[in-house]
């Protein structure tokens, strides 16, 4: 998949999104390094706190089919039909990321529209992150 369909992936993947309380739809599109793409959208609940973001969605989607090595992310987000604005990933998303990712590498992606997209690296939205390094 090139740029403008991961972009389009995310899209998609967030109209799936379910977000009766906030009215908050996120979608993402996780890019492996093998090429496969996970799609995963927010999935709200009821008691609030068990929401699932987006980009947790799809994180645990790839895991669960044993994948580990990921080289993008692609993220859409906002109210209504299409996203009006860039939605950046929450700092529980991003340590996640941290978890499986290198932050000099791995790319996460705004997409307002098809065609406009942000490109950022993990280092920057995530500075001086704990990891697994950490632990070792
Ligand atoms: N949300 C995501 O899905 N990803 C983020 O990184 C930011 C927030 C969702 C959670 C909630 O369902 C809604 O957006 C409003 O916070």
């Amino acid at each position: 998949m090139d740029i403008k369909e991961l972009a389009s992936a995310s899209l998609k993947a967030r109209s799936l999104s379910y977000s009766p309380y906030s009215g908050f739809k996120v979608g993402a599109a996780l890019l492996c390094k093998d090429g496969t793409v996970y799609t995963g959208a927010n999935i709200e609940n009821a008691a609030y706190s068990p929401t699932n973001c987006a980009e947790r969605t799809a994180f645990f989607r790839a895991v669960m089919d044993g994948h580990r090595d990921f080289s993008a992310i692609f993220i859409s987000g906002g109210p209504g039909e299409a996203p009006d604005d860039f939605c950046p990933p929450c700092g529980v998303c991003r340590q996640v990321m941290r978890e499986f990712c290198n932050p000099d590498e791995f790319k996460i992606v705004l997409v307002k529209s098809e065609t406009e997209i942000r490109e950022y690296r993990l280092a920057e939205l995530l500075p001086l992150g704990f990891g697994p390094d950490n632990l070792s």
